[in-house]
């Protein structure tokens, strides 16, 4: 808090510096038209000092800007702090860790770093504090990341603390983000939703909102509403990526836009051969009944393409040209229409997409182009039964938090790990469980990024 005030002092001592300078311009203008000159002397004067005056101002300003300081932007939470050292825990210091683990279970800690619903209302009536007392970047860090812009399709349903700080570490002024939210979340939940987005000209919330039910073409269809408003909202941007809730960036915005560069125009997703035991899933119809998926003994038709069905994941990372193809091409309308009685369409539908050939971006179809999930970018994620020594085969060490169906909701001791990843997200994240692995994740990626303007 005392930074941001910094911030605001230090802004409007700029601004009155500025606005000084101006006026003198301009009186100073307003007095030559009073000199008794003639006409044509006096307005060559006036241009000549006019262009001095401003070679002036502009030195002044570049002076002025490159002894902004970067450092009120750093993630310093002073209540947090002094509670717990981020780098020893980036260090894996196992004293450190114990310590934030005792000090996260006391209902103190748990009270006074809860942000609620309500709060977030509140704060959001006054948008301009908001952004400046919760840190968010408003200008682009690097040309670079301005010339590349990204689209964000975020589905949620719960958790609006989580929702808001995933929202601030991916927030960059030049990308573009739209938000689902569950038609069935509680309405506080989607009042502050509606609060926060207020605040952003370039995050909105999606136009068409769906009840999601899991394990149904719900979860799709609210991606596919997300794709159609920004790729309406902006021409600009060239990736689309799709998070939930509980997902949280492990790379910087720039690191984002290289490692998509890199791609060299491909997509980045889980696309392999599907496994038989998963082929029930749309071999059969399913339908949703009092909010439940359930699988009847109807026979589907067989897919409308002449390509198997690929098996993959929900999350993915694609060209606007994917997105585009997805909104616009009769091949895509007909595989979505048909998957939209299937079990978990999101599994394979973008897999499969993303084998056909004449899908920007797409890979070729022969199974020796698979790409499993740890191979792709998109998404991080720790499953239970890979989890082990490492030095006996296991793909990766034991989760420090808890599972959630079999997934790992990360602890701090998970980030060291996590941060020697390939992956852009990593999934799943809970303030409620590990405040300090969103904490210590968070300060150390805006540090970085911070730590490259200079
Ligand atoms: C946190 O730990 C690092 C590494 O041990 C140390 O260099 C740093 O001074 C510590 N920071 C604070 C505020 O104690
Ligand atoms: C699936 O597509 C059919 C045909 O367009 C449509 O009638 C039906 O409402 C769709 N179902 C869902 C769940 O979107
Ligand atoms: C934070 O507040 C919300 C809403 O009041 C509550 O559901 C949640 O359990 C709280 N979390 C903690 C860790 O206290």
């Amino acid at each position: 808090m005392t930074s941001a005030v910094k911030l605001c002092g230090e802004c409007s001592f700029f601004q009155q510096l500025r606005s000084n300078v101006n006026n003198s311009l301009n009186s100073a203008a307003t007095n030559m038209q009073r000199l008794f000159l003639p006409r044509r002397v006096r307005l060559k004067t006036i241009v000549l000092l006019a262009i001095a005056m401003t070679t002036v101002l502009y030195t002044v300003r570049i002076r002025l800007d490159s002894q902004l300081d970067y450092s009120m932007l750093e993630i310093n939470d002073d209540k947090i702090d002094p509670l717990c050292n981020c780098t020893k825990i980036l260090q894996q210091d196992r004293e450190e860790m114990g310590r934030s683990k005792l000090i996260m279970i006391t209902k103190s800690f748990q009270s006074e770093t809860n942000i609620t619903a309500e709060k977030y209302i509140e704060w959001t009536a006054n948008c301009e504090k908001f952004k400046v007392f919760r840190k968010y970047l408003t200008f682009p860090l690097s040309p670079e990341e301005e010339n590349f812009p990204l689209a964000y399709s975020i589905v949620i349903h719960h958790k609006i603390h989580n929702f808001e700080r995933l929202l601030r570490a991916i927030y960059a002024p030049q990308n573009f983000y739209c938000i689902h939210v569950d038609k069935k979340a509680p309405p506080l939940f989607q009042e502050a939703v509606v609060g926060i987005t207020s605040c952003f000209e370039n995050v909105v919330i999606s136009s068409r909102l769906e009840t999601i039910v899991y394990g149904s073409w719900s979860r799709v269809q609210a991606d596919i509403n997300c794709m159609r408003d920004l790729y309406s909202m902006s021409s600009r941007w060239k990736y689309f990526i799709n998070l939930c809730g509980q997902d949280f960036p492990i790379k910087t915005n720039l690191e984002v836009v290289r490692k998509l560069k890199s791609l060299r125009g491909k997509n980045s997703l889980e696309t392999e051969r599907m496994p038989a035991r998963k082929q029930i899933r749309w071999t059969k119809q399913f339908k949703v009944v009092k909010g439940a998926i359930v699988k009847t003994d109807v026979n589907k038709k067989p897919p409308p393409i002449n390509s198997p069905i690929f098996s993959g994941g929900a999350y993915i990372l694609v060209r606007r040209e994917f997105v585009q193809y997805v909104l616009e091409n009769p091949v895509a309308h007909k595989l979505i229409e048909w998957s939209n009685d299937t079990y978990s369409p999101d599994e394979f539908l973008w897999a499969t997409l993303q084998r056909q050939g004449d899908v920007p971006g797409s890979i070729p179809r022969s199974y020796r182009y698979d790409l499993t999930d740890v191979n792709s970018l998109s998404r991080l994620v720790k499953w239970q039964q890979y989890e082990g020594q490492e030095s006996k085969g296991a793909m990766y060490p034991p989760c420090d938090g808890h599972h959630i169906r079999s997934v790992c909701v990360y602890g701090v001791g998970d980030l060291s790990w996590m941060l020697q990843q390939p992956q852009l997200f990593a999934n799943k994240f809970d303030l409620d469980t590990d405040y300090f692995a969103t904490y210590c994740l968070e300060k150390h990626l805006r540090h970085k990024a911070l730590a490259a303007l200079k």
